[in-house]
Protein backbone atom coordinates (compact mmCIF):
# COMPACT_ATOMS: atom_id res chain seq x y z
CA UNK A 1 0.00 0.00 0.00
CA UNK A 2 1.39 3.56 -0.58
CA UNK A 3 2.62 5.44 1.79
CA UNK A 4 -0.26 8.05 1.57
CA UNK A 5 -3.29 5.44 1.82
CA UNK A 6 -1.79 4.53 5.70
CA UNK A 7 -3.93 6.07 7.73
CA UNK A 8 -3.94 6.71 11.53
CA UNK A 9 -7.37 5.24 12.78
CA UNK A 10 -8.93 5.26 16.31
CA UNK A 11 -10.68 2.99 16.91
CA UNK A 12 -14.06 3.01 19.72
CA UNK A 13 -15.72 -0.19 20.60
CA UNK A 14 -12.57 -1.93 19.21
CA UNK A 15 -13.60 -4.67 21.60
CA UNK A 16 -17.16 -5.61 20.56
CA UNK A 17 -17.90 -7.96 17.78
CA UNK A 18 -18.13 -5.32 14.87
CA UNK A 19 -15.29 -3.59 16.58
CA UNK A 20 -12.93 -6.82 16.58
CA UNK A 21 -13.38 -7.11 12.57
CA UNK A 22 -12.54 -3.26 12.07
CA UNK A 23 -9.15 -3.82 13.80
CA UNK A 24 -8.66 -6.61 11.68
CA UNK A 25 -9.23 -5.05 8.51
CA UNK A 26 -7.59 -2.36 9.13
CA UNK A 27 -3.98 -3.90 10.72
CA UNK A 28 -4.78 -6.11 7.38
CA UNK A 29 -4.77 -3.15 5.00
CA UNK A 30 -1.85 -1.41 6.79
CA UNK A 31 -3.08 0.95 8.75
CA UNK A 32 -1.89 2.15 12.18
CA UNK A 33 -4.90 1.57 14.65
CA UNK A 34 -5.20 2.99 18.28
CA UNK A 35 -8.05 0.73 19.91
CA UNK A 36 -9.54 3.02 22.66
CA UNK A 37 -10.98 0.48 25.12
CA UNK A 38 -12.33 0.23 28.69
CA UNK A 39 -11.00 -3.05 29.02
CA UNK A 40 -7.79 -4.15 27.63
CA UNK A 41 -7.80 -8.27 28.39
CA UNK A 42 -10.51 -8.35 25.91
CA UNK A 43 -8.81 -7.76 23.15
CA UNK A 44 -6.03 -10.72 22.41
CA UNK A 45 -4.80 -8.79 19.10
CA UNK A 46 -1.15 -8.20 18.94
CA UNK A 47 0.35 -6.44 15.95
CA UNK A 48 3.01 -4.04 15.44
CA UNK A 49 0.29 -1.04 14.19
CA UNK A 50 -2.07 -1.79 17.22
CA UNK A 51 -1.88 0.43 20.20
CA UNK A 52 -3.95 -0.35 22.77
CA UNK A 53 -5.14 2.58 25.51
CA UNK A 54 -7.75 2.78 28.46
CA UNK A 55 -10.10 5.52 28.14
CA UNK A 56 -13.49 7.13 29.23
CA UNK A 57 -15.83 7.01 26.28
CA UNK A 58 -17.94 9.72 28.71
CA UNK A 59 -14.78 11.99 28.94
CA UNK A 60 -13.71 14.63 26.40
CA UNK A 61 -10.55 14.86 28.03
CA UNK A 62 -9.74 11.49 28.63
CA UNK A 63 -10.39 11.15 24.48
CA UNK A 64 -8.79 14.46 23.22
CA UNK A 65 -5.01 12.94 24.21
CA UNK A 66 -5.67 9.91 21.89
CA UNK A 67 -7.23 11.55 19.24
CA UNK A 68 -4.41 13.76 18.29
CA UNK A 69 -2.82 13.29 15.48
CA UNK A 70 -5.34 10.67 14.32
CA UNK A 71 -6.68 10.82 10.96
CA UNK A 72 -10.10 9.28 11.56
CA UNK A 73 -12.37 7.92 14.52
CA UNK A 74 -14.02 4.83 13.95
CA UNK A 75 -16.95 3.91 16.64
CA UNK A 76 -18.38 0.94 16.61
CA UNK A 77 -19.57 1.16 20.41
CA UNK A 78 -22.94 -0.48 21.07
CA UNK A 79 -25.15 0.41 24.39
CA UNK A 80 -28.17 -2.40 25.54
CA UNK A 81 -31.33 -2.06 25.97
CA UNK A 82 -32.38 -0.58 29.53
CA UNK A 83 -35.87 -1.90 30.49
CA UNK A 84 -35.37 0.95 33.70
CA UNK A 85 -34.09 3.69 32.45
CA UNK A 86 -33.23 5.59 28.94
CA UNK A 87 -30.52 4.19 26.60
CA UNK A 88 -28.03 7.76 26.96
CA UNK A 89 -24.75 6.35 25.62
CA UNK A 90 -24.75 7.10 22.24
CA UNK A 91 -25.96 10.37 22.99
CA UNK A 92 -23.13 10.99 25.76
CA UNK A 93 -20.17 9.22 24.25
CA UNK A 94 -20.81 11.08 21.00
CA UNK A 95 -21.16 14.65 23.21
CA UNK A 96 -17.73 13.97 24.49
CA UNK A 97 -15.97 12.35 21.09
CA UNK A 98 -17.13 15.20 19.54
CA UNK A 99 -15.74 17.97 21.99
CA UNK A 100 -12.88 15.72 21.79
CA UNK A 101 -12.68 15.84 18.39
CA UNK A 102 -12.42 19.66 18.05
CA UNK A 103 -9.93 20.30 21.07
CA UNK A 104 -7.59 17.40 19.20
CA UNK A 105 -7.83 18.88 15.70
CA UNK A 106 -9.52 15.83 14.25
CA UNK A 107 -12.11 16.24 11.93
CA UNK A 108 -13.58 13.12 10.26
CA UNK A 109 -15.26 10.37 12.43
CA UNK A 110 -17.28 7.49 11.05
CA UNK A 111 -19.87 5.53 13.23
CA UNK A 112 -22.87 3.09 12.80
CA UNK A 113 -26.66 3.01 13.89
CA UNK A 114 -28.70 1.12 12.95
CA UNK A 115 -31.51 1.04 9.84
CA UNK A 116 -34.12 0.76 11.94
CA UNK A 117 -33.32 4.28 13.56
CA UNK A 118 -35.45 6.12 11.32
CA UNK A 119 -38.92 5.49 12.31
CA UNK A 120 -40.70 4.73 8.75
CA UNK A 121 -37.94 2.18 8.04
CA UNK A 122 -39.33 -1.04 9.21
CA UNK A 123 -42.22 -0.65 7.14
CA UNK A 124 -40.94 -3.62 4.68
CA UNK A 125 -39.53 -5.69 7.61
CA UNK A 126 -41.02 -8.93 8.72
CA UNK A 127 -43.81 -8.72 11.17
CA UNK A 128 -41.33 -10.58 13.34
CA UNK A 129 -39.01 -7.83 13.42
CA UNK A 130 -41.84 -4.84 13.23
CA UNK A 131 -43.74 -6.05 15.96
CA UNK A 132 -41.55 -7.70 18.05
CA UNK A 133 -37.83 -6.92 17.91
CA UNK A 134 -38.03 -3.39 17.56
CA UNK A 135 -40.22 -1.95 20.33
CA UNK A 136 -37.96 -4.45 22.78
CA UNK A 137 -35.16 -2.37 21.49
CA UNK A 138 -36.84 1.12 20.84
CA UNK A 139 -34.71 2.80 23.46
CA UNK A 140 -31.43 1.80 21.70
CA UNK A 141 -32.84 3.00 18.71
CA UNK A 142 -34.40 6.36 19.60
CA UNK A 143 -30.77 7.44 21.39
CA UNK A 144 -29.16 6.12 18.09
CA UNK A 145 -31.62 8.29 16.02
CA UNK A 146 -30.24 11.62 18.55
CA UNK A 147 -26.86 10.67 18.39
CA UNK A 148 -27.64 11.07 14.30
CA UNK A 149 -29.44 14.18 14.69
CA UNK A 150 -26.04 15.33 17.07
CA UNK A 151 -23.86 14.35 14.36
CA UNK A 152 -26.05 16.40 11.63
CA UNK A 153 -25.94 19.74 13.30
CA UNK A 154 -22.16 19.22 13.67
CA UNK A 155 -21.61 21.37 11.10
CA UNK A 156 -17.54 21.32 11.52
CA UNK A 157 -17.46 17.66 11.94
CA UNK A 158 -17.16 15.48 8.65
CA UNK A 159 -19.51 12.26 9.97
CA UNK A 160 -20.67 9.52 8.35
CA UNK A 161 -23.30 7.17 10.00
CA UNK A 162 -23.15 3.70 8.46
CA UNK A 163 -26.73 2.33 9.03
CA UNK A 164 -26.81 -1.85 8.66
CA UNK A 165 -29.85 -3.75 9.34
CA UNK A 166 -29.15 -7.02 11.85
CA UNK A 167 -26.28 -7.91 12.59
CA UNK A 168 -24.24 -11.61 12.07
CA UNK A 169 -20.64 -13.17 12.75
CA UNK A 170 -19.33 -13.67 9.73
CA UNK A 171 -16.39 -12.16 8.33
CA UNK A 172 -16.04 -10.19 5.49
CA UNK A 173 -17.47 -12.21 2.07
CA UNK A 174 -16.82 -11.53 -1.79
CA UNK A 175 -20.16 -10.45 -1.95
CA UNK A 176 -20.74 -6.74 -3.49
CA UNK A 177 -23.39 -4.97 -1.54
CA UNK A 178 -25.46 -1.98 -2.68
CA UNK A 179 -26.52 1.06 -1.17
CA UNK A 180 -27.40 4.46 -1.25
CA UNK A 181 -27.16 7.56 0.61
CA UNK A 182 -30.32 8.46 2.23
CA UNK A 183 -32.81 5.91 1.38
CA UNK A 184 -33.23 2.08 2.07
CA UNK A 185 -32.08 -0.64 -1.10
CA UNK A 186 -34.16 -3.65 -0.92
CA UNK A 187 -32.80 -7.04 -1.49
CA UNK A 188 -28.69 -5.62 -0.78
CA UNK A 189 -28.15 -8.12 1.46
CA UNK A 190 -31.24 -9.47 3.57
CA UNK A 191 -32.31 -8.25 7.05
CA UNK A 192 -29.00 -9.58 8.19
CA UNK A 193 -24.83 -8.67 6.86
CA UNK A 194 -21.95 -10.16 8.64
CA UNK A 195 -20.10 -8.27 10.81
CA UNK A 196 -17.17 -8.39 8.78
CA UNK A 197 -19.01 -6.64 6.65
CA UNK A 198 -19.79 -3.60 8.07
CA UNK A 199 -18.39 -1.14 5.57
CA UNK A 200 -15.71 1.05 7.20
CA UNK A 201 -13.68 1.41 4.38
CA UNK A 202 -9.88 2.38 5.44
CA UNK A 203 -9.22 3.61 1.92
CA UNK A 204 -7.96 7.51 1.94
CA UNK A 205 -10.74 9.66 0.36
CA UNK A 206 -9.58 11.30 -2.98
CA UNK A 207 -12.33 12.89 -3.58
CA UNK A 208 -15.30 14.08 -1.80
CA UNK A 209 -18.37 13.12 -2.14
CA UNK A 210 -20.72 15.24 -4.51
CA UNK A 211 -22.83 17.71 -1.96
CA UNK A 212 -20.63 17.23 0.87
CA UNK A 213 -18.63 13.98 2.89
CA UNK A 214 -21.46 14.27 5.46
CA UNK A 215 -24.14 11.74 5.30
CA UNK A 216 -25.92 8.78 6.53
CA UNK A 217 -25.82 5.54 4.93
CA UNK A 218 -28.99 3.31 5.09
CA UNK A 219 -29.87 0.24 3.92
CA UNK A 220 -26.91 -2.02 4.26
CA UNK A 221 -23.52 -1.87 4.13
CA UNK A 222 -21.18 -0.01 2.50
CA UNK A 223 -20.08 -1.29 -1.14
CA UNK A 224 -16.48 -2.70 -0.86
CA UNK A 225 -15.52 -0.20 -3.30
CA UNK A 226 -16.80 3.16 -1.76
CA UNK A 227 -14.13 5.05 0.02
CA UNK A 228 -15.88 6.27 3.27
CA UNK A 229 -12.69 8.43 4.60
N1 LIG B 1 -26.98 -6.56 16.74
C1 LIG B 1 -27.49 -6.11 15.60
O1 LIG B 1 -28.15 -6.83 14.85
C2 LIG B 1 -27.24 -4.67 15.21
C3 LIG B 1 -27.80 -4.19 14.02
C4 LIG B 1 -27.52 -2.88 13.63
C5 LIG B 1 -26.72 -2.08 14.42
N2 LIG B 1 -26.20 -2.57 15.59
C6 LIG B 1 -25.36 -1.66 16.37
O2 LIG B 1 -24.04 -1.76 15.89
C7 LIG B 1 -23.14 -1.39 16.94
C8 LIG B 1 -22.07 -2.47 17.09
O3 LIG B 1 -22.71 -3.70 17.37
P1 LIG B 1 -21.89 -4.90 18.01
O4 LIG B 1 -22.82 -6.06 18.07
O5 LIG B 1 -20.57 -5.04 17.35
O6 LIG B 1 -21.67 -4.33 19.49
P2 LIG B 1 -21.01 -5.05 20.76
O7 LIG B 1 -20.40 -6.35 20.37
O8 LIG B 1 -22.04 -5.06 21.86
O9 LIG B 1 -19.84 -4.05 21.16
C9 LIG B 1 -20.09 -2.86 21.82
C10 LIG B 1 -18.78 -2.16 22.10
O10 LIG B 1 -19.07 -0.96 22.83
C11 LIG B 1 -18.23 -0.93 23.96
N3 LIG B 1 -18.81 -0.21 25.08
C12 LIG B 1 -20.09 -0.28 25.53
N4 LIG B 1 -20.24 0.52 26.61
C13 LIG B 1 -19.01 1.09 26.82
C14 LIG B 1 -18.52 2.00 27.79
N5 LIG B 1 -19.30 2.50 28.76
N6 LIG B 1 -17.22 2.37 27.74
C15 LIG B 1 -16.42 1.87 26.75
N7 LIG B 1 -16.82 1.01 25.80
C16 LIG B 1 -18.11 0.62 25.85
C17 LIG B 1 -18.03 -2.39 24.34
O11 LIG B 1 -16.91 -2.49 25.20
P3 LIG B 1 -16.68 -3.82 26.12
O12 LIG B 1 -16.17 -4.86 25.19
O13 LIG B 1 -15.70 -3.37 27.13
O14 LIG B 1 -18.02 -4.18 26.69
C18 LIG B 1 -17.82 -3.00 22.96
O15 LIG B 1 -16.50 -2.79 22.53
C19 LIG B 1 -23.99 -1.22 18.19
O16 LIG B 1 -24.28 0.15 18.38
C20 LIG B 1 -25.25 -1.98 17.84
O17 LIG B 1 -26.39 -1.52 18.56
C21 LIG B 1 -26.43 -3.84 15.98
Amino acid sequence: MAESLKMKIAVLGATGQTGQYLVNQALQQGHTVTAIVRNPGKLSLHHDNLKMVEADIFSADSLKTHFKGQDVIMSCLGFPVSFFSAVTGYTLSMNSVISAMRESGVNRIITMSSWFTEPNSARQSPYVIRFLLLPIIRGVLNNMHEMEKLLETSEDINWTVVRPPGLKNLPASAQEFLTHEGYFVPNSGGNAVGRGDVGFSCQKKKKRRSGGNNGINEGSVQPKNTNLL
